[in-house]
């Protein structure tokens, strides 16, 4: 087989064979088929796309590049839930422990955040001596006896993903819809969970642009989940303002703290609801959707969530006193209140360009190899549908440094006004089970 062969029928829109997809991703692997090469055939897939037959197979080669987990050694059902990536998106930190605190198995892969978005184990790791990195025992024992556990994906995970993204990055190959699901799905199925929940974002702030778009990825990923004869559920939702009130690490870890004391904003409670329901039915603990929101919000209302959080922090070895005393979380310098210059209703919140402005100030990576700033970030005291009076505090700042005059522009920037009432955006637009 030649290679030259497989991009040029793919360039010409023709289906791949299985045969085809194991000699390009074996042989890029094994460093037999050069960056170029494969440069062109993703260039190839962008323009022509792949059935859903290819990408089940391109996802099945990924998947066996590397180290599959074998979870068995953990009772019960496992659940894993994944988001595509959002600006304040810290729903892993209060979810697993709603659900897990329902009796259900939360055994969690999380990554870093990269960009405008934050990464799980990054938030993780604001509280102090948190580890994220367990040995498989160590992470089928905390499982076991306490029913969650967050941790970092191990490294012989789907090398072929690893080699793969970087060459997407840099060649602008990522936004693919059969290579961003077989990306995601190949890394989901490695981890081992018996249930996969996927929140597909979209939104300025979110990889897919458009609702439309997001259901595509969905179903291209549900596709993949009926091959492989796993339970896979989407939820599809909005990310064209941050979710929830805080963006930065330690503020995230901060409101999945009140959120579990049953102080959490409306949207990301709603969410964690949403998904927990999901989850709880995947999982066969709950027998309709209502009886499983009952049981998440209990677990909200008698403090079992907010024990859960504690036991997996003391568990892997984090700081439990700054979960009972979030003040004791890393603080930034200087907190300043950004009050607003106009009045109206809060039109629009870009999401992206608050992302952007949280990383600014140090909360997030722009290369792989920067360190992130626990302390700093922003909290929105203002979101979409407010009503906004001139001099009001539209967000505070916890910063290391004082806001030069461009970040503060590109703030303002960030908030668009209406003189009219303007409808909130639903957060959750799709269900797809
Ligand atoms: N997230 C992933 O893991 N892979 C992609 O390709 C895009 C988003």
């Amino acid at each position: 087989m030649r290679f030259v062969d497989i991009i040029e029928k793919k360039k010409e829109g023709q289906a791949l064979s299985k045969e085809e997809i194991h000699f390009f991703i074996d042989g890029y692997v094994k460093e037999e088929i050069p960056d170029y090469q494969v440069s062109a055939l993703l260039m190839a897939i962008c323009f022509q796309g792949m059935n859903e037959q290819e990408t089940a197979w391109l996802c099945e080669e990924m998947l066996y590049s590397g180290d599959v987990m074998d979870l068995s050694a953990i009772k019960g059902v496992k659940c894993d839930k994944h988001s595509t990536g959002g600006v304040g998106d810290k729903t892993s930190l209060s979810l697993a422990p709603m659900v897990a605190a329902c009796g259900v198995k939360v055994a969690k892969m999380s990554g870093r955040g990269l960009g405008h978005t934050g990464g799980t184990l990054d938030k993780a790791e604001s509280i102090s001596g948190f580890q994220v990195n367990l040995s498989e025992e160590e992470f089928f024992k905390q499982v076991n006896d306490i029913g969650l556990a967050i941790i970092g994906q191990t490294k012989s995970l789907v090398p072929a993903d690893k080699k793969l993204y970087a060459l997407r990055d840099v060649t602008a190959t990522v936004n693919s819809i059969p290579l961003i699901a077989s990306s995601i799905m190949s890394k989901k199925l490695a981890s081992g969970a018996d249930t996969i929940l996927l929140d597909v974002k979209f939104g300025e702030g979110a990889f897919m642009e458009t609702s439309e778009k997001a259901e595509e990825l969905a179903n291209c990923m549900i596709s993949i989940g009926k091959y492989f004869h796993k339970d896979v559920r989407v939820i599809i939702s909005n990310m064209n303002q941050p979710l929830g009130n805080a963006i930065g690490n330690a503020l995230e870890v901060k409101e999945a703290i009140a959120t579990l004391q049953g102080n959490g904003p409306k949207d990301f409670v709603e969410l964690c609801l949403e998904a927990g329901s999901i989850m709880l039915l995947q999982a066969k603990a709950a027998f309709s959707k209502e009886q499983a929101r009952a049981m998440l919000k209990e677990t909200l209302q008698n403090g079992k969530a907010y024990e859960k959080l504690v036991e997996m922090v003391k568990a892997q070895h984090g700081d439990v006193e700054q979960i009972y005393h979030p003040e004791l979380l890393p603080q930034a310098e200087h907190v300043i209140e950004i009050t607003s210059k106009e009045e109206g209703y809060v039109k629009e919140l870009h999401a992206l360009q608050l992302g952007l402005l949280a990383m600014r100030l140090g909360a997030g990576r722009m290369v792989k190899e920067d360190v992130v700033d626990p302390s700093v970030g922003i909290v929105l005291h203002k979101k979409d549908g407010d009503y906004v009076q001139k001099g009001e505090s539209l967000a505070s700042v916890h910063t290391k440094q004082n806001l030069d005059e461009d970040w503060l522009k590109d703030f303002y920037d960030s908030f668009v006004f209406s003189k009219n009432k303007v409808d909130e955006k639903p957060l959750i637009y799709k269900i797809i089970e």
